[in-house]
């Protein structure tokens, strides 16, 4: 099967890293703990969790998983070939225990929850099973594992939402960082695994995700990124029914935080996207003009069978309002090539809805039937690996050419980009993001350093980089 291409910095590019965790905890702290991290940025941001519980149960880190008492693997079921590197990642750690007995190799997240206690029959070298809504028992399983006994606990809650857990910042850039608002999705789309692997749609307590912006203002980020499966249904009531919160309350609260702080937000439903949303978008300057939208298919029919619950038409019309409301935002995309039965004609409607959003990027995926989705349940995975390779590599070509056609939109304005730091190739460059969420490199300039805003002008581009200079505010 195909693997997923992505354009620009997602999730998946993200996977396989390593995570270095500053272990902020005082006392002397007796074992060693690695985590590594797949998926999307939920994953990243539970990983976050777990460092927290973690500490305050005396364990450091370490980046060397060899010297680890503990390993955990904090896992991806969204795709076969999500779950296929994490099957050969374990086979690395498998190796590191036969060589120091009595270490412990835990499997977190989604793929946990998705093959529960048959993981242990499968990896006869794991000892901990844990899904995403369990991560407040480690402590109580690393304890039996130390027993001696194999230990699982993938229960789904319909309350959790970690909220008065303070996540210690993993591999941060001290700039930038992930707050999440919701978990689980209650939406069955039918090719997708994650209403199994996170269970039911829960919103977190305003108050603690204000709280939690507040405190990383105080530490010096500058910028959040709200999360969750479907933002948009974001809603939470207080006990007595009396008071109500919505996406678009909160994304206002958010952005009354500070007004230094921007406020982006990650992943938009088009069912659920309302222009209420979009004004008060318009409304804050600190919210960014940039919405994930993704379409998934052009075509009304294979949408239907997407159970994606809205058709193209419902699309563009929500896109239209994005283009009305909120001028020059930008609009990126998730799509899927060679969906159950989608037919040629099918395909060309995907390639059309490109041609009519002309999105600013993409990430772009062949299908990936998934055990237990309503999809494998009932529809055939007809598509031939071929077939779908060629439709991905038609969207990929076509979308490449709207990226650049963007980007180019950009050159010979001036933009306030917040620094997140050195850029990858060289320290003569400092690299940071505009609103509409280009990575834009400028030489550095001694007068800026990190976590500043500046305006850069944009004097080049590539199809997913724009080049520029520092133009000094008087
Ligand atoms: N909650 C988000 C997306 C979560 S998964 C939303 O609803 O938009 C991220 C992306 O992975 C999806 O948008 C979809 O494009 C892709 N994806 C999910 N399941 C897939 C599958 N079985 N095969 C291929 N791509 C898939
Ligand atoms: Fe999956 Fe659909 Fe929920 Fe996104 S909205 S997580 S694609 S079920
Ligand atoms: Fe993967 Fe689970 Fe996220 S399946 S994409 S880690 S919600």
């Amino acid at each position: 099967m195909l693997e997923g291409i992505t354009q620009k910095y997602h999730d998946e590019s993200r996977q396989g890293e390593a995570l270095m965790i500053e272990n902020k905890v005082d006392k002397v702290a007796s074992r060693k703990l690695y985590i590594e991290s797949y998926g999307c940025q939920m994953n990243f941001a539970d990983s976050e969790v777990v460092a927290s519980i973690m500490l305050n149960n005396d364990f450091q880190t370490t980046n060397d998983f060899n010297e680890a008492d503990v390993i955990f693997i904090n896992t991806c079921s969204i795709r076969e070939n999500a779950e296929l590197r994490i099957r050969k990642r374990l086979t690395d750690f498998k190796a590191a225990k036969r060589a120091k007995p009595g270490m412990i190799v835990g499997v977190l997240g989604c793929m946990a929850e998705r093959l529960k206690s048959k993981f242990l029959e499968e990896e006869k070298l794991v000892d901990i099973v844990v899904g995403p809504d369990a991560y407040r028992d480690l402590p109580n399983l690393i304890q039996s594992a130390d027993d001696g006994q194999k230990a699982v606990n993938v229960l789904l809650s319909r309350e959790e939402t970690y909220g008065d857990i303070s996540p210690i910042r993993l591999n941060t850039n001290g700039v930038s960082a992930f707050v999440s608002i919701t978990r689980g999705c209650d939406n069955m789309c039918s090719f997708c695994v994650v209403p199994f692997t996170r269970g039911r749609e829960r919103s977190r307590d305003p108050q603690s995700i204000i709280e939690e912006i507040k405190d990383l203002y105080e530490k010096g980020f500058r910028e959040v990124t709200l999360l969750g499966q479907n933002v948009d249904s974001y809603e939470w009531e207080n006990e007595t029914k009396t008071e109500k919160v919505t996406f678009a309350n909160l994304l206002a609260l958010a952005a009354q935080v500070k007004s230094e702080m921007r406020i982006r937000f990650s992943t938009s439903h088009p069912k659920d996207l309302t222009d209420d949303v979009l004004y008060t978008m318009r409304d804050y300057e600190n919210i960014c003009k940039s919405i994930h939208l993704p379409v998934q298919s052009g075509s009304t029919r294979i949408l239907d069978l997407m159970n994606r619950t809205y058709s193209r038409e419902w699309y563009i019309n929500r896109i239209d309002a994005i283009r009305n409301i909120l001028p020059g935002c930008t609009i990126s995309t998730d799509i899927i090539a060679g969906f159950c039965s989608e037919t040629e004609e099918e395909h060309q409607e995907t390639l059309s809805m490109m041609e009519y959003v002309k999105y600013d990027f993409a990430y772009m995926f062949s299908y990936s039937e998934r055990p237990g989705t309503p999809a494998a349940k009932k529809l055939k995975d007809d598509i031939s690996d071929d077939v779908k390779a060629r439709r991905l590599a038609e969207i990929v070509a076509l979308q490449r050419a709207h990226s650049l056609e963007r980007m180019k939109e950009h050159v010979g304005k001036t933009q306030k980009i917040l620094i997140e730091g050195f850029s990858k190739k060289s320290e003569n460059d400092f690299a940071g993001r505009s609103d509409q969420n280009a990575m834009v490199v400028f030489p550095v300039n001694i007068n800026y350093k990190k976590g500043d805003y500046v305006n850069v002008l944009i004097e080049s581009c590539t199809s997913a980089t724009l080049i520029g200079k520092i133009i000094e505010q008087n």
